[in-house]
């Protein structure tokens, strides 16, 4: 999915002040030389509460809902494109929550950006499908994103996958079975289950109007509990 880059976004990414985080390991020299860029999730937030990502948070209403909901926790929206980052931080903005950060970062660096197994929980909402099989390796639950988020996990954290992709959905089960992770709480048709407490992202609302069935599930790796 291609994003229309916005209007003066440099003065925009500014605006976004300690809200959005942009680490430097997408620069071409960083890749180069390997260099480690971990963050303190302490000095982030200003606490030590138990962190939540989002990996391709979008234009973030999902996070801003979440962080408002639980102020128990503290939430780290990812999302490789500049201009949705500053959608994002704006969804944060309006719901005045101070447990939400964006980061302006590919998954593909998470584990050389966040400390070893210092995540709660990862949710992946409604991620992009790449249906060619070309590009499968794209998928955020590809194997090597999976073990991305090995590595990030806490011992007992968990994953919670929703998609209104049913080939994706498919495909998870299997990447994720592969890589060692158990699943729980498997629906195949959330809105019509018994699961409370779901927060609805943008993809998912737009999906829903349209009334398309939204898969959902938990994993974790049960060698780590
Ligand atoms: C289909 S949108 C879903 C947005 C939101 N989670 C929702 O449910 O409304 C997927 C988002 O994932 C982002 N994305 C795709 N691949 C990514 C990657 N490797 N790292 C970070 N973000 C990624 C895209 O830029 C896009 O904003």
């Amino acid at each position: 999915m291609r994003m229309r880059r916005k209007k003066n976004l440099e003065q925009k990414i500014a605006a976004c002040g300690e809200y959005l985080i942009q680490p430097r390991c997408e620069s071409l020299n960083f890749n180069e030389t390997g260099e480690n860029e971990q963050i303190s999730l302490i000095e982030l937030f200003g606490n030590d509460a138990p962190v939540i990502l989002e990996v391709g948070a979008g234009k973030g209403k999902f996070a801003a809902e979440l962080a408002y909901q639980h102020p128990e926790y503290n939430i780290l929206a990812v999302e490789k494109d500049s201009s949705v980052c500053v959608d994002a931080v704006e969804s944060i903005k309006e719901k005045g929550v101070k447990n939400a950060r964006v980061m302006k970062l590919r998954a593909e660096y998470l584990a050389r950006i966040l400390p070893l197994q210092s995540i709660s929980r990862i949710y992946l909402n409604f991620s992009c499908p790449f249906p060619k099989n070309t590009y499968a390796s794209h998928r955020l639950t590809a194997p090597r994103f999976l073990e991305i988020y090995r590595q990030i996990l806490k011992p007992d954290g968990e994953i919670h996958q929703k998609t209104d992709n049913m080939r994706l959905f498919e495909f998870s089960i299997e990447s994720f079975s592969q890589s060692g992770y158990s699943l729980k709480n498997v629906s195949l048709d959330l809105h019509n289950s018994a699961f409370e407490g779901n927060i609805m992202t943008e993809y998912e609302t737009k999906f829903v109007s349209m009334g398309l069935p939204i898969y959902r599930l938990e994993a974790y790796l049960p060698e780590k509990r």
